[in-house]
């Protein structure tokens, strides 16, 4: 499929509890590597094969909980484009200058219904993967430090309005439905969308606090692999929440887990591709245990109420 408009998630910030200890944990647990440290204090990070500077960056704070998630964009030009559309559309955006991230062109920021901070940028260095880009290896050492994911997949937030959400994503950022859960009165609890032929770049489940983080999403590429990152989690004593296992909703085989400060992330495989013709796939309430854990079909209680 073409690829223009909005790319892909770019970046996270996520608030840690203390900084020294979440370092020791996306660096040498999670395996990310680390990418730089900035005058505020916060420490950049990316996975392993990703290219651009850095996906995931934290900043020490007294609650937990995430900043922002941003997405790449095309070009510069799409980005004055999109920032025109949610204008349009009746909202506020804001720009963060240039160099604000580190190596990261200007942003355009502007908050959901759901009392989240979404932001995009057509610039972030491209540092590469430490691997020649002629005739390179599949991978190399960095991928046997710690749980190593291949990128940042997607993150699952929580909040109010969602049905707004859905509309901005879908009418204004070229977003598609690829999944939902509805209650019994037909109101969708949740949403997975997609910008690209992934099964899905961000989802949202309504929840009355405003804001909320369930979890930022790492890729793994085999089931193997994240057989492994349970083996690694269980070694380092992370508190796990759900899986080793498969969901029903996007058929991603699954651990969800929580860092040191209590933000929960996922490692995971697998899901289809969809395309934005397809026909969205509805899950209802009373069947959602089989969509969260389809081998147990068991709905667990801590997805629906744990959040940052
Ligand atoms: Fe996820």
């Amino acid at each position: 499929m073409a690829m223009t408009g909005v790319l892909r998630p770019g970046h996270a910030q996520v608030r840690v509890l203390d900084l020294e200890e979440s370092i020791h944990f996306y660096r040498n647990v999670l395996g990310l590597v680390e990418t730089g440290r900035d005058e505020q204090g916060r420490v950049y990070f990316k996975c392993w094969d990703e290219r651009d500077h850095n996906s995931y960056i934290i900043r020490e704070a007294d609650t937990a909980g995430i900043d922002f998630f941003g997405f790449k964009v095309l070009d510069k030009a799409t980005l004055e484009q999109l920032d025109a559309a949610l204008q349009a559309y009746g909202l506020e955006t804001t720009r963060i200058p240039a160099g604000d991230l580190l190596e990261t062109g200007e942003r355009v920021r502007f908050e959901l219904p759901s009392g989240h901070l979404i932001e995009l940028y057509a610039e972030k260095t491209a540092v590469g993967n430490g691997m020649e880009t002629l005739n390179p290896p599949p991978w190399d050492s960095q991928r046997e430090n710690g749980i190593a994911p291949v990128r940042l997949d997607h993150c699952l937030l929580y909040g109010p309005n969602i049905a707004e959400v859905k509309k901005i994503f879908m009418e204004v950022l070229g977003f598609y439905l690829v999944e939902r859960v509805i209650a019994d009165d037909e109101s969708e609890l949740g949403i997975w969308l997609s910008c690209s032929h992934k099964v899905h770049d961000i989802a949202f489940v309504e929840h009355p606090e405003p804001g909320k983080l369930h979890h930022c999403s790492f890729l793994l590429d085999t089931w193997e692999q994240v057989l492994r990152a349970g083996d690694i989690m269980s070694m380092n004593k992370v508190d796990v929440d759900i899986g080793p296992t498969r969901h029903g909703v996007t058929r991603g085989c699954t651990i969800y887990a929580w860092d040191p400060s209590g933000n929960r992330f996922e490692t995971f495989m697998g899901g289809y591709q969809p395309y934005p013709d397809y026909e969205p796939l509805t899950w209802t309430f009373d069947n959602f245990d089989q969509g969260l854990d389809y081998p147990q079909r068991k709905l667990h209680e801590s997805f629906l109420t744990v959040v940052t």
